[in-house]
């Protein structure tokens, strides 16, 4: 395949290929792939102007046909002398670990971070140890990543967003069409939080230590009185601004009520105001 083509199309040769079909060229393609998304200029879902959210479906189709080139091999660290002794990883050699330069100015503070290749930081982000920031992800600008967060793959988080401790961001990889979890700009994602199968969080929203959401998740707006649902082929998607915080509504029928059951309900309780803004400022200090 000549490399005038563009690199879509050659990604697309790629992801009709068996496993053993790869060539020496297809690895060429396949590099200069990651290299784009390393460097954020492809992604794996996008924004237009009225603010619609499209997969790049190619993008995670070649995101995929990496994991079938992949052979698995041995990526243990090993010291000066080469010793490897008791430190050892094994896995795709498409997917190493992602080197991280100093000039990209991206602060990742030592200890059990993961960057996996093929994913964007932003210049200004920073990676508290131990988080882990799968393939395909795209993390903007001065956002910060808190121990135990997980970024998951395809994944696109925007500028100066707080994802605090043990922040789960789910990996929507396949259908390559689903378009994956977003968070949009000057969001606050709270302590312990998961928001997973492609919700799309607006900008500035803050979820509240301890608010999981899944696509079939209903969420309760007190302040509009409207019940958020995941439509037909399209994400649940929480309003810009929006205050959520872990709630729960009692089960209706006669056998759930004479055992005091209630399922857990993400509630909007208020709109973000100048009170949350304090509550949920950055700690400009530590950045
Ligand atoms: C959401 C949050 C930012 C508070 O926002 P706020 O605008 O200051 O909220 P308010 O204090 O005005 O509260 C509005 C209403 O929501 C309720 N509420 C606020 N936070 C709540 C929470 N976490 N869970 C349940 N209800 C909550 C309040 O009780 C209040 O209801 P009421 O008027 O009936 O009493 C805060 O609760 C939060 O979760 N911060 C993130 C914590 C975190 O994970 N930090 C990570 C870094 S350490």
């Amino acid at each position: 395949m000549s490399s005038r083509e563009p690199l879509r199309e050659q990604v697309e040769a790629l992801s009709g290929r068996a496993a053993n079909e790869f060539s020496d060229d297809d690895r060429r393609v396949f590099d200069e792939f990651k290299r784009q998304l390393n460097r954020g200029e492809v992604r794996a879902a996008e924004r237009d102007e009225h603010g619609t959210w499209r997969a790049n479906a190619w993008v995670k189709r070649g995101i995929l046909a990496g994991f079938r080139m992949g052979a698995v091999i041995d990526l243990s660290p090993s010291d000066k002398a080469g010793d490897k002794a008791g430190f050892r990883f094994f896995d795709k050699d498409t997917y190493p670990l992602r080197a991280t330069e100093h000039d990209e100015r991206v602060r990742i503070v030592p200890g059990g971070t993961s960057i996996r290749d093929g994913a964007h930081l932003a210049s200004g982000v920073v990676v508290m140890p131990p988080a882990y920031v799968n393939v395909g992800a795209f993390v903007d600008e001065n956002t910060m990543i808190d121990s135990h967060a997980l970024v998951g793959s395809c994944a696109q988080v925007g500028k100066r967003v707080h994802l605090s401790a043990a922040a789960q961001i789910g990996g929507v990889l396949e259908p390559v069409g689903a378009v994956p979890v977003i968070i949009e700009d000057d969001c606050l994602i709270g302590g312990g939080c998961g928001v997973y199968e492609g919700t799309i969080v607006r900008q500035k929203a803050i979820l509240a230590a301890g608010v999981i959401l899944t696509g079939s998740t209903p969420v309760y707006d007190l302040v509009r009185e409207k019940v958020y649902r995941r439509e037909e082929g399209k994400p649940l998607e929480i309003p810009s601004g929006a205050v959520v915080v872990p709630g729960a509504r009692s089960v209706k029928s006669v056998w759930g009520m004479e055992h005091n059951l209630s399922l857990y309900a993400p509630v909007i309780v208020k709109y973000r105001d100048a009170r949350t803004d304090a509550a949920a400022q950055l700690e400009d200090y530590l950045r």
